[in-house]
């Protein structure tokens, strides 16, 4: 499963990149309002840290002006990903963009049926929100288990991107699921690493190893 960092700070994305571990980054109009920074400025800093994808979202809500929107956002690096909502706007935007080539992330997608249009519509990318899922009384993770059947019955090549991840229990989930990518704040994706028995085993160790009065040279 690819990793994605769901946010636009430059700081977080540099950070998970020297592990070598980031596969991709996705902003949305409010992360970008809340890093305060230029919207071109700041997606360009962004493709020039990761290889990967980096989705950059459109904020019309028509195909024409989505497409004069996308041409801009295109431009910036080879690694943009134009981000549309799924609306009948934004699918004929996606449509029309990866006919060209374009990568595209169906966004603000809330049901199996909107997943099954965005892959018909050939989006690169469909992007299934999770947490607000579940913050509405439905199950976020039955949501990405009809997608992926449903992609496996028709050998839809879209990758299922689970957004709107709020912990650690969300990226498990995705990956007993197979879901493609899943993308997560900062927070939660260094949270993965932690395990309370982890830190416990290494403070043994540390313990048990400074009796022998040894060090391993480095040269
Ligand atoms: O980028 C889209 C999505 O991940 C937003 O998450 O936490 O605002 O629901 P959230």
């Amino acid at each position: 499963m690819k990793f994605f960092v769901d946010t636009a700070e430059i700081a977080d994305i540099k950070e998970l990149a020297e592990t070598g571990l980031l596969d991709g980054v996705t902003t949305n109009p409010s992360l970008i309002a809340k890093s305060g920074r230029d919207f071109i400025e700041v997606t360009k800093e962004i493709c020039g840290i990761v290889d990967g994808p980096v989705s950059a979202e459109v904020v019309a809500l028509d195909h024409e002006t989505m497409m004069r929107e996308a041409e801009t956002l295109r431009k910036i690096a080879d690694n943009v990903c134009i981000k549309v909502p799924l609306t009948i706007d934004g699918l004929k935007t996606c449509k029309k963009l990866t006919g060209d080539g374009t990568m595209v992330n169906v966004t603000l997608c809330f049901s199996a049926n909107q997943a099954l249009l965005a892959a018909k519509a050939g989006a690169t990318f469909v992007s299934p929100f999770v947490g607000r899922h579940d913050d509405n009384g439905f199950d976020g993770m039955d949501l990405i288990r009809d997608i992926r059947l449903i992609y496996d019955n028709y050998a839809f090549e879209t990758e299922i991107l689970v957004a709107s991840v709020r912990h650690v229990v969300h990226v498990l989930e995705s990956a007993r699921i197979g879901a493609d990518v899943m993308t997560a704040p900062p927070s939660v994706i260094k949270s993965l690493f932690k395990h309370v028995l982890t830190d416990k085993g290494i403070e043994g160790f540390l313990a048990d190893w400074a009796k022998t009065g040894q060090s391993i040279p480095t040269e």
